[in-house]
């Protein structure tokens, strides 16, 4: 089950793990070796507008610099606070992966890659002024000194977890940028963040998909604790429900996001409901998986009616 704490993995790693890490090598060979055919090779310097920045010294901030809504803003805060401590989770991933040389080395890659999305998007915000880079910096050093960071207790839950976590987060990069304008090429370079997201979703969930196949039940098990209990890897950055409220409202990752363009793809591409010779362990979680999306469902159906019947009082004014 997954909790949100300290970075420390001192647990041992279970002996079903480590025979699935084994046993998934090949497949973690072969994901690898595609990650590394389409490098995330963009380069972060050709993304910031640099003859737009001005000194903070001479000028400091105000919001006015760059008018956004709150959401937006709010979700720019996030998803940089956001980037900023996943490195932290490499010492998790690491935990479980270091006896594999493929999963190894993807860790390593991974990390890198999610170094390269904060240094860009602070880089972004420092330029363009889309963020109080006073307040970003505050809450930078309390995001990184919590170091609250996802602690899957399996790889079941690893595999779970980061599968859902890179789609949602993709998700969330994509729908940021759909909401900043071309001039200051933050709509390219959300777009540009989400595309890594994606592969990164890819590998995960491709490697879940052959643990599924090797070991059903536990994988079962995996997904259901962590679909359950899912929370985004952002709860140490401060005020982070008033800024979730902020983003659910302006419709920039909320909960039918969350279901439509996470939960049931994802969902979709493991064919759960396909698997068969399952034992109890498998079939109940199967079945508690399939019961938390129709749950999830009717939540979604409810935020729909009560959205449009705000919309139609919005556009009757
Ligand atoms: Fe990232
Ligand atoms: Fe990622």
């Amino acid at each position: 089950m997954l909790f949100l704490g300290e970075v420390m993995n001192n647990h041992e790693i279970a002996k079903s793990d480590v025979v699935l890490i084994d046993e998934l090598t090949e497949t973690a060979e072969q994901l690898l070796n595609r990650h590394n055919q389409h490098p995330s090779d963009w380069e972060p310097s050709e993304l910031i507008p640099y003859d737009i920045g001005q000194d903070y010294k001479n000028k400091p901030w105000s919001a006015q610099d760059y008018p956004l809504t709150d959401g937006v803003r709010s979700s720019i805060f996030v998803n940089l606070l956001t980037e900023d401590n996943l490195p932290y989770y490499s010492n998790t991933i690491l935990h479980y992966l270091k006896d594999s040389v493929s999963l190894n080395e993807w860790s390593h890659v991974w990390t890198e890659e999610e170094a390269k999305h904060s240094t860009v998007i602070r880089e972004w915000a420092h330029v363009t002024r889309a963020l109080d880079p006073v307040e970003l910096e505050r809450a930078r050093k309390v995001q990184m000194r919590k170091a609250d960071v996802p602690n899957p207790q399996s790889l079941p839950d690893l595999l779970a977890y980061t599968s859902f976590q890179e789609l949602a987060t993709r998700v969330a990069h994509a729908n940021t940028g759909r909401a900043l304008d071309s001039e200051r090429r933050g709509k390219l370079l959300m777009a540009t963040v989400a595309g890594d997201e994606n592969r990164h979703h890819i590998f995960y969930s491709e490697l879940a998909k052959m643990a599924l196949e090797i070991e059903p039940d536990a994988m079962l098990v995996g997904i259901r604790d962590q679909l359950v209990n899912f929370a985004m890897p952002g709860r140490g950055i401060p005020g982070f429900n008033r800024h979730s409220l902020k983003i659910e409202r302006a419709r920039i990752y909320d909960t039918p996001k969350y279901l439509n363009e996470v939960v049931i793809p994802t969902l979709g591409k493991w064919s759960i409901n396909d698997i068969e010779a399952l034992d109890q362990s498998g079939e109940i979680a199967r079945e508690q998986i399939n019961e938390h999306v129709r749950m999830l469902i009717a939540k979604v159906a409810l935020i729909e009616e009560k959205r449009q019947v705000q919309d139609s009082q919005v556009n009757e004014q």
